[in-house]
């Protein structure tokens, strides 16, 4: 891992100007270093407002290509999907080309084959974009990642197959009898940078977890995440609380 740091901001309105202004020069970087960037949405509700500052930004929406992380297995009408959700917050208001974004399939009668068809999609995607790392894996520009209060990622969650598949790009991934589709902890793990953004007290147990010496992985899966890149950790006091986090910086905005 090139780096890992630890941002804790004052509350979650000071965390999301941050995140924003952390992935906004990411993003620049990248489409600086190699006239692109691929980005993956994390889903859930804290990335809702950062996605909504997206919104607000003047960026060359041509180079981006976005993808999801993980999704639930619903339709992209649906009230809890992560791609309908980034569509009415971010999507929706900019110009980037349809297809630069790649939505999740969520309406295969088999969501095992769906993951097996994002896979795909993502394989036809990368190929004209960027020589394949030695082993094969794509390397995002970034990947955005929030926390559950169980400590899952994307749709990793405790105790599950999908913690184990480490020879694929996307798998089939459940919460409890749900299926997800996710990306695997490899290819997070080739990632350029992983951005990571929790916020409320909720996560301060699982946070306690994950910055613990003796943990389990399989417990606290997002303990897997450690990219080849860089893993920013991005928090407000509250998700902090009393914790002694390694190499913390409390920024003032
Ligand atoms: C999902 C997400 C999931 C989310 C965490 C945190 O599909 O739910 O991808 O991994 O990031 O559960 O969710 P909140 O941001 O709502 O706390």
């Amino acid at each position: 891992m090139t780096g890992s740091t630890i941002a804790i901001l004052p509350d979650k309105t000071t965390l999301v100007h941050y995140a924003l202004a952390q992935s906004i020069a990411v993003i620049q970087q990248a489409i600086a270093d190699h006239g692109y960037c691929t980005l993956a949405l994390a889903g859930g509700s804290t990335p809702k407002p950062i996605y909504e500052g997206l919104a607000q930004q003047d960026l060359p929406w041509d180079k981006l290509y976005l993808f999801w992380g993980d999704e639930r297995y619903v339709p992209v009408d649906h009230p809890d999907s992560n791609a309908g959700m980034a569509k009415r917050a971010w999507l929706d208001h900019v110009p980037i080309p349809a297809d630069h974004i790649f939505i999740t399939p969520t309406t295969e009668a088999d969501p095992a084959q769906a993951a097996q068809r994002y896979e795909a999609d993502l394989k036809a995607a990368f190929a004209p974009l960027q020589p394949r790392a030695e082993d094969g894996f794509p390397v995002f520009d970034l990947v955005w990642l929030g926390m559950g209060d169980d400590g899952h990622t994307a749709s990793l969650f405790p105790h599950t197959a999908a913690l184990g598949v480490t020879d694929r790009w996307v798998a089939l991934g459940n919460k409890g009898d749900e299926p997800r589709i996710t990306f695997t902890v490899p290819l997070i793990n080739h990632s350029r940078w992983v951005m990571v953004v929790a916020a409320g007290a909720s996560k301060q147990a699982a946070l306690a977890q994950v910055f613990s010496a003796t943990a389990a992985d399989l417990a606290y899966p997002i303990r897997m995440v450690r990219p080849t890149g860089t893993l920013d950790w991005l928090l407000d006091a509250d998700a902090a609380g009393e914790l002694t986090l390694p190499g913390a910086q409390w920024v003032q905005p």
